[in-house]
């Protein structure tokens, strides 16, 4: 047994004479790399963020076999290393192959990296930017290896990573609270008696989808010689229990920051779905998907009733005294913007979670902002891209502020008929203003709107960082959404029940389209096209069918007063 630990603490902890730390030392995760004879400076480290526009899929990523995984005489004894909980697994109890890889592993034992009591989420890879609340990590050598051997092969180890997320929702499960129950802060090894497999704590996680990449262990010394596999879906645990990791251990925010991919790809396996990033366009030049046959995708609500976007006609909306003030949450937040991606058709600006949100406006529910992005058509001059119309009338270009229903998670809402609302902004260049002419046009002769400009610089810039799609840029200008939307009239706005304006269309969508358009400097809407090389992102506009556009009062005040009354008294059902 001792022999036994001894090997167990090599595998893990060669380092420990190093001194490193996550905060509070010399070598905190940006100084790993300083440490003698580290790999963490390297081209092929780990964790890191999995984006999955840019993931390709991989048939040969076939089912895992799990030998063990249910068995409940395989933990050896916990420890609290200091920097992680770790249970070491009895030895060559566990195993397994398939799912990729090249022959057989033996898990050797697992651990978990968490955040803070403040709930702050602890894992280490990221999907799409988010990062989970923790993350559990099954580590492996190759079969017959020793810890040497398989730290010297660049597939030597392969760990299996599950991602942890809080879920109230979830019964305190039994696995998960007998685990808990043993967390200490102190250094001694704790005996496991307690009858827990590692499919316990697995859960239901669907284990055929999965991404896989060549990392690095994330610890240092950081050797390059990890097959990662990060599972899709999360383990779902109750967060009371998820908080005594922090609170009994006494160790808190125990993660590395994601590192750069440096050219790797992030494979997934077939029964991942991934996102039809690359199988939908908005030009039949480019692809089979274009609008018009959007509807064919697998899963696309393309063809329903309640699609967006639309031409809103301001004579045909119905006041609707419901409509009221807006609150605006968090809106002037300088530091809430987490990243820049670009996807493949537009360009989104992913908020970190949970910290803008808006309620009011007849919503009826409190939505968080997740991102916003942004619809144009091409660099010339006079280019339209707006996606709504406004009287026929299309803008240079249109922002979209996308919300989640807080109390819903963003599976829950796509599948809901307001699980999402989104904020539709038209965007014009300031000399634009006396050319929109039209009776009902917007027409607001404002004072200075150029407050915005020095936004519309920093946000803008980060363009250049992310020309290639797929790519991401993390946000660190200060730059509130106030900001770029300046003075925009947010009273006057018109509301209706539509759908996402890209596959798969789902008609989720309470949209907001506000009557007045931010004035953004006409070179600084240019670099969208110019930068991101793709035009015309936008989606042709859709019907009514028997849907009804409805105003604020506000919005509609500045008709003539007998046009009002006659939209109240008469019945507005707008038809094809
Ligand atoms: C993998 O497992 C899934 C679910 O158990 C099954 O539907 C699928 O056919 C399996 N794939 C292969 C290649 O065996
Ligand atoms: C699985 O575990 C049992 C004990 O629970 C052990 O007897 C058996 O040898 C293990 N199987 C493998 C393949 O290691
Ligand atoms: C698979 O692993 C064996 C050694 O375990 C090695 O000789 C062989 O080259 C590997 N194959 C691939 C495709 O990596
Ligand atoms: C949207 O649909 C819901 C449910 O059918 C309905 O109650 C609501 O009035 C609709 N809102 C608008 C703006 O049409
Ligand atoms: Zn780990
Ligand atoms: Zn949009």
């Amino acid at each position: 047994m001792y022999i036994l630990l001894t090997v167990l603490c090599l595998s893990w902890g060669l380092t420990h004479g190093a001194q490193w730390c996550y905060t509070g030392c010399e070598y905190t995760p940006s100084h790993w790399a300083n440490i003698e004879g580290s790999f963490c400076g390297g081209k092929r480290q780990s964790p890191v963020n999995i984006v999955t526009s840019n993931v390709k899929k991989d048939e040969h990523l076939g089912n895992f076999t799990f030998v063990n995984f249910t068995s409940r005489e395989v933990f050896e004894s916990m420890v609290n290393t200091g920097d992680t909980v770790k249970i070491n697994l009895k030895k060559n109890m566990v195993e397994f192959h398939g799912g990729g890889l090249n022959g057989t592993y033996t898990a050797i034992q697992f651990h978990f990296h968490w955040g803070d009591t403040e709930y702050h989420p602890g894992s280490e890879h990221l999907i799409n930017g988010k990062r989970s609340q923790m993350e559990m990590h099954v580590v492996s050598l190759k079969k017959g290896y020793t810890t040497e051997e398989a730290l010297a092969d660049s597939q030597g180890i392969a760990v299996l990573g599950f991602l942890i997320e809080a879920n109230k929702n979830m019964s305190k499960s039994e696995p998960w609270m007998n685990l808990t129950s043993l967390l200490t802060n102190s250094k001694d090894l704790v005996n496991l008696t307690e009858a827990i497999s590692i499919n316990d704590l697995i859960g239901t996680v669907n284990l055929t989808k999965f991404y896989r990449y060549m990392g690095s262990l994330t610890t240092p010394m950081c050797n390059e010689a990890v097959l990662w596999t990060v599972f899709e879906e999360a383990i779902q645990v109750h967060p009371e229990l998820l908080q005594l990791f922090p609170t009994k251990t006494d160790i808190t925010n125990v993660y590395r920051p994601t590192q750069d991919l440096n050219g790797r790809w992030v494979y997934a396996s077939p029964a991942v779905q991934l996102p039809p990033a690359y199988e939908w366009c908005y030009d039949k030049l480019e692809c089979e998907y274009d609008p018009e046959h959007w509807y064919t995708l697998p899963g696309s609500s393309c063809s329903g009733t309640r699609q967006s976007p639309l031409d809103i006609s301001s004579k045909d909306a119905v006041v609707n005294t419901l409509l009221d003030e807006f609150h605006f949450q968090n809106f002037d937040h300088k530091n809430a913007i987490n990243y820049a991606i670009n996807t493949g058709h537009t360009v989104k600006y992913m908020l970190k979670e949970d910290m803008v949100e808006v309620w009011g406006g007849g919503l009826g529910h409190v939505y968080s902002v997740l991102q916003f992005h942004f619809h144009w058509a091409s660099d010339a001059a006079d280019s339209l891209g707006s996606e709504h119309l406004y009287n026929s009338k299309r803008f240079p270009m249109e922002m979209h502020i996308v919300t989640k229903r807080k109390d819903l998670t963003l599976d829950e809402a796509v599948m809901t008929g307001n699980g999402l609302a989104v904020l539709g902004f038209f965007m014009e260049s300031p000399g634009d203003t006396k050319n929109s002419g039209g009776e009902e046009m917007p027409s607001r002769e404002e004072t200075s709107q150029s407050s915005n400009t020095e936004a519309w610089k920093l946000l803008t810039g980060y363009l250049s960082d992310i020309q290639k799609t797929g790519t991401m840029a993390k946000f660190s200008a200060e730059v509130s959404i106030d900001d770029l939307l300046g003075d925009v009239d947010r009273g006057m706005y018109y509301r209706y029940n539509g759908s996402l304006t890209t596959p798969s269309c789902n008609e989720a969508v309470v949209w907001t389209v506000f009557k007045y358009p931010i004035k953004v400097e006409k070179s600084l809407m240019q670099m969208f096209p110019t930068k991101m090389e793709y035009h015309n992102v936008y989606r042709p506009v859709q019907d009514f069918h028997s849907r009804t556009i409805y105003t604020s009062a506000a919005a509609a005040s500045n008709l003539p007063t007998f046009l009002v009354l006659l939209l109240l008294s008469s019945s507005h059902v707008l038809s094809e």
